[in-house]
């Protein structure tokens, strides 16, 4: 009954429309066959804007999809999981560029929206192109120190170990652009084929569409990086390799490749990439530096050291309470001294030194506690007013030894550790050959000054970077001036 009443309205008010329209003589299509043609036309059109529009929510609904599955393996939940995803370099590398560089272009992707404001509120919040060059530092130390292989990297493979983990095409360009700009091109074009090799189904439209990553956009970059590898470190003919593909990179110039063809710049990179990358792993390692002391350590390539002559004891000396309380120490080197202390941090100090949210009377508390604890080690009377310093290193980061040269009025110097570093982070004495897994509670002590007083160049020293996990440590240096600790910040 309402239905028809409602359609007898409206169909009241289109003749009575159209009548007066009719009258007014405005009305240009009279209902003449021609002029009802006119409005069918008009109406198609219409139909194919919505097409157009339609296809086009369509394709970014199939972005959004395809993104989703990308990142489907990513705990969604459960802390602990979530910690074990960003302890991987990998993961915690490619996640900080995520946000930097993918997120921002899904605003300009999806165009006008509704329900967008969320997201714009979440993007305020991602990292500085500053973060995700530290980032970038990182992982890239991580694979020179370590001596690790670019491809195997992309896939999740760190020291032999092979994690649940990879690298994507974008994440491989931001390393490769980085070296590029430091005229690091032979690395360089390493992370360039290997960003390549990934651009595929079914991301590549995703990388092309969504984030910008156009495939001849990329070639060029590439064929940039290969004719700036300095002649030392070029790829040579090998067996197993068509020569033309060899020629073809020789005749592109720097200039060359600015200005040929994009047809041009994709046959040249094809032919580098129909090469097996076992054949580039090789000529790669043959052109590898010598690997630095440092680098040496950290790869674990020292014999294993002789430690007969040296000894595990309990420490009794030097205060009252170790009387009572005797210290484990290890006895790591004599010359300079170096000596490893055993579970001389408490987990309630561990859980404070780490919380930057807890009270100042309960920070200073645990600092005084450390304070004479070093006085304990050493025999010197501590200032107590001196802070410690707490160092926390991931992804990659470390010290080498040019940034924690001996001074001669550092007298010693104490690394407490407060956590297990799965790998990567130990502290290592080139010249001593000694190498210090950080252990969570063990405590590294050790004398800057010969016996003239002047700088040991047998202690120093350096951090391997960090790989896996994080690296949380309390440093503290003793200067001889009033024999009071440092203030300065010495990397250990
Ligand atoms: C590399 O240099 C280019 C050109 O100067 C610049 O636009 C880009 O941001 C730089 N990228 C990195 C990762 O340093
Ligand atoms: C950090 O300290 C505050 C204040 O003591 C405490 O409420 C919080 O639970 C601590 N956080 C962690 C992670 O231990």
């Amino acid at each position: 009954m309402t239905w028809f009443f409602i359609c007898f309205l409206v169909l009241q008010s289109v003749f009575c429309n159209a009548e007066m329209q009719k009258e007014n003589e405005i009305f240009r299509y009279s209902g003449s066959d021609g002029s009802m043609v006119k409005l069918l036309k008009l109406e198609n059109k219409l139909k194919k804007n919505l097409e157009v529009i339609g296809k086009d929510l369509q394709d970014k609904l199939n972005m959004i999809k395809l993104y989703q599955t990308m990142l489907e393996h990513i705990p969604l939940t459960g802390l602990k999981k979530q910690e074990e995803y960003v302890a991987n370099p990998l993961n915690a590398f490619a996640l900080l560029r995520r946000l930097q560089q993918d997120w921002p272009k899904w605003l300009a992707y999806l165009g006008h929206q509704t329900k967008m404001e969320k997201m714009q509120k979440h993007l305020k919040l991602v990292p500085s192109e500053k973060d995700l060059q530290t980032a970038v530092e990182g992982l890239l130390r991580i694979e020179s120190v370590y001596n690790l292989e670019t491809s195997h990297m992309a896939k999740g493979l760190l020291l032999d170990t092979q994690y649940n983990s990879y690298l994507t095409t974008p994440d491989c360009i931001a390393l490769a652009e980085r070296l590029f700009n430091d005229t690091e091109y032979a690395r360089s074009s390493h992370w360039y084929r290997t960003a390549m090799r990934l651009y595929r189904q079914p991301y590549d439209t995703l990388f092309s569409r969504v984030l910008g990553l156009k495939r001849k956009k990329l070639n060029r970059l590439y064929a940039q990086a290969i004719v700036n590898e300095p002649d030392n470190t070029k790829t040579p003919p090998a067996d197993g390799i068509d020569p033309s593909w060899q020629e073809l990179a020789e005749k592109m110039t720097k200039n060359a490749i600015r200005e040929s063809s994009s047809d041009k710049i994709t046959h040249m990179v094809d032919k580098y990439l129909a090469v097996d990358e076992k054949i580039y792993i090789n000529l790669r390692a043959k052109y590898k530096p010598r690997p630095k002391a440092m680098e040496r350590a950290c790869r674990g390539l020292w014999p294993e050291r002789k430690t007969d002559h040296l000894s595990c004891r309990y420490v009794y000396e030097n205060s009252a309470y170790l009387k009572l309380a005797p210290m484990k120490l290890e006895q790591l080197s004599l010359e300079p001294v170096v000596q490893l202390y055993h579970d001389v941090l408490y987990d309630s100090e561990i859980k404070a030194i780490k919380n930057m949210s807890v009270p100042e009377a309960k920070a200073k508390r645990v600092e005084l506690n450390i304070n004479q604890r070093v006085a304990d080690m050493t025999g010197y009377g501590m200032m107590e007013h001196n802070k410690l310093h707490v160092l926390n290193f991931a992804l990659g980061q470390g010290a080498d030894t040019k940034s924690c040269k001996a001074r001669a009025d550092r007298i010693a110097t104490i690394v407490f550790y407060a956590n297990d570093v799965a790998i990567g982070g130990a502290t290592i004495f080139p010249k001593l050959r000694l190498l210090v897994q950080p252990r969570r509670g063990t405590a590294l002590l050790w004398y800057n000054l010969n016996a003239d007083g002047a700088a040991d160049p047998l202690a120093k020293h350096a951090v391997c970077p960090v790989v896996l996990g994080s690296r949380w440590a309390i440093t503290k240096c003793m200067e001889q001036e009033q024999r009071r600790p440092s203030k300065k910040l010495c990397l250990a």
